[in-house]
Formats: C-alpha cells, structure tokens, sequence
C-alpha cells in the first residue's frame, strides 16, 4: 500500500469515497507474470478493471484484453487494440459482439457447440472446456464445475472444433478457465491434466488459452509450469487470462468515518459500502481493512465497518480493530483494484466514485466522481 500520507492527500483533493491506483504494483504484477509465464500471450480480463488509463497502460505493454460484452470490446478498440489483442468470451454473446469481433478481427471463445453457427465468417476460434471439477473457490466464482453454465464438456470439445473446421472458422484451440480466486493450485493441475487427455482426440493445435483465476497469494510459477506443460502436449502457442492478480494490489478504496454507533455491536459508519464495494457482500470477500490514523483506542475494542445504504447487508467488514474511530478519519480498503469500481453500481443513484492513479511522481485523476444528473442523463 501507498503511504498513508500520500493517500490523505489523494483524499483530500478528490473527496472520497476513492478508489487509488499504484502504478508500480501494478507493473510488478505484470512483471510477475511475465516472469512466471515467459513468452505466453497475456490478455487481460478488463472485468477486473476496465479503466480507460489502465487499459491503454497495459496496451502499450503487449498486453491484449479478454472481454466479455460489446462495452468491453468497444474500451479494447477504443485504446487501440485490434486483432490478436482481443478474445471474446461469454456464454452468450450478443449480435454486436460478434459483429464487433468480426469488425476487429478478434477471436471468438466458443462456449457451446450452437455457436458455430453464429460466428462470423472464417472466425479465429477457441473452444472453452468446463473440465468438471470440484473448484476451491466461492460458489459464485467456480466457473469449472459441472453445476457451471460455462464451456462444453470434455466428451464434446474434439467434436466442436471439427465443427469450426467443417465451417470455414480458424480452429485454434482449447480455452479453460475454471474460476476466480482459486485457493488449491491442484485444481489448475487436475484441469490441465483432463485437457491433456483430449489431445488423441483432438490433434494437435495452435493454441492452448489457460485462462486466469489465479489468487493473489498463488505461486505462479508452479501454475505457469503445469500450463505450459499442457501446452506443449498439443504443440501449441499459451495463452492466459489473468484479472484479479493483474489488478487487485495496486488499488485501494479510501473511505471516511462519517460516525459512530454503538448498539450491542460496535459499528464504525462509513461514506463507502456495498455499492462501491460489493465483494464483502456478495461474495463474503476479505478485503484487508487499515485505518489512517494514529490514536489510542480501548485495547481488544473491535469494529464492524458499515457502509451508508439502506440494506443490513451493507458491511464491508467485521470485527476490525480500529482505535477510538472520530468523523473525518481515513480507511484504506485493501486489494480493491480488481472487481472493485467494476462493480461498484449507482444503486441508490449513489454516484460512483472517482478513481486517481499515483504514478511515482503525481497523482492524477482517471475518473471524476458522477454527478447526479450523470446517473439520470440517460432518463431524460
Ligand atoms: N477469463 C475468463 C473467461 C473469466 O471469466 C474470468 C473471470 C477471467 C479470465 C479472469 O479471472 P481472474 O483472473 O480475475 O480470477 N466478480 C468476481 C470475479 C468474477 C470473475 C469472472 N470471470 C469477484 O469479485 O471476485
């Protein structure tokens, strides 16, 4: 995390609820990456954080983005990628999607056999296995299972790409991505494994995409090694899809402590909740919770941090040791550049935060907050 002093700052110009960006952690992230995956492409998963100023950083690195509607792919073009910088992902693309991709000349991840027939002519193409696995992850985020909408099945991947093959597209490969913040690194390994056993069935191909899902604390170099195992067992060029390990580090939420109240439970009221942060409540997330300030507190006195919307769920953590909290002090909301102001929503026509980057040398607004006649334009 950035200084305290330098965040203070950041708050104190753009007003908060804020979402901050380091740069340099987000460099050292692609850096780790990089180092772990060697020469496979990286396209990253802008659902994580598709801000305009991060996207067109990470263009200018050869990053390509994985995107997954039309206003996604409109950000990739809209900063220049085209071609082998897009793939487009979804269990069920829109009409614009594929006209957008044809248009772009991006590749297609086919999530069901039905999509052959929908693609644009001569589509590049992938096919998405759901390897059917038990995934250590939030129900929510387990995309691999079989309870999951996601991908054909192992029996019916060889058979899909005959299927590109019979319609002109450009069979490239098999695509996997098997959930979101994985705990076990085994279940890339069992995945990759039933993959592998594909390759008499299918031959071999051009393109093996790993997907993403990696947590934040996984060893990336024991993933990197089973993926390009994999890939080498098809001869084919890796390709992977991270978003949270890409983003999450380098961004933090800066909220202030409107009050408190003390009700049985000890609750610590602040200007940020569910609807710039939704994590905590929809999928029970961590976030690691650091308060600003230097003051003595009651020893063992803990916190339930709370945000300002009208639901009981409203929570964005439990029992945090925060001393003596007064109006005005300054909490950092760890990990929050991924899934963070991506999902952050004008319920309540709360409008969204404003988001500023430090980049070594200054800050610099990337977003300005919504006004309320931003959340209501689209009404009159
Ligand atoms: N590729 C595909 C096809 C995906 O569906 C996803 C994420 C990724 C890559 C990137 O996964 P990552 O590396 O970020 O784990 N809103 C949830 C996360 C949902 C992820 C959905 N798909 C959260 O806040 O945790």
């Amino acid at each position: 995390m950035l200084p305290a002093s330098l965040l203070q700052a950041a708050a104190d110009t753009y007003g908060t609820p804020l979402y901050t960006y380091d740069l340099a952690e987000l460099d050292a992230a692609l850096g780790r990456v990089r180092a772990a995956f060697g020469d496979a492409r990286v396209y990253y998963a802008m659902k994580a954080n598709p801000n305009l100023t991060l996207l067109r950083h990470l263009h200018a690195r050869g990053v390509g983005f994985d995107c997954v509607s039309l206003g996604e792919v409109s950000r990739a073009e809209h900063v220049g990628a085209r071609g082998e910088h897009i793939v487009i992902n979804g269990p069920a693309k829109s009409a614009g999607e594929y006209e957008a991709g044809a248009r772009l000349g991006a590749t297609f991840i086919v999530d069901r056999e039905e999509e052959v027939a929908l693609l644009p002519a001569g589509a590049r193409a992938l096919v998405r296995v759901n390897p059917a696995l038990a995934i250590s992850t939030h129900d929510h985020l387990a995309t691999g299972s079989t309870a999951s909408k996601f991908g054909v099945t192992l029996e019916q991947a060889p058979r899909v790409l005959q299927a590109l093959r019979d319609a002109g597209h450009m069979a490239l490969g098999l695509h996997v991505h098997i959930g979101s913040a994985i705990r076990d690194a085994q279940d890339f390994t069992a995945a990759y494994a039933r993959l592998e056993a594909l390759r008499p069935h299918t031959g071999p191909l051009a393109v093996l995409d790993a997907g993403g899902g990696w947590g934040l604390g996984a060893d990336l170099p024991g993933i990197a090694r089973e993926a390009r195992k994999a890939a080498d067992v098809f001869g084919a060029e890796l390709w992977v899809e991270p978003g949270r390990y890409l983003m999450a580090l380098s961004g933090t939420l800066l909220t202030r402590v409107i009050g408190t109240k003390r009700t049985g439970r000890n609750f610590c009221l602040v200007d940020a909740g569910m609807t710039e942060l939704i994590r905590p409540m929809m999928y029970g997330a961590e976030h690691p919770v650091t308060p600003l300030w230097d003051r003595a507190g009651a020893a063992g006195e803990t916190w339930d941090v709370a945000g300002p919307a009208c639901e009981s769920g409203d929570i964005l953590a439990r029992n945090q040791p925060l001393a003596d909290p007064q109006r005005g002090d300054l909490i950092a909301v760890g990990e929050a550049g991924a899934y963070g102001a991506s999902m952050s929503s004008p319920y309540l026509t709360r409008s969204r935060p404003a988001e500023a980057l430090w980049d070594g040398q200054a800050w610099q607004l990337i977003r300005r907050r919504e006004s309320p006649q931003d959340l209501w334009a689209a009404e009159e």
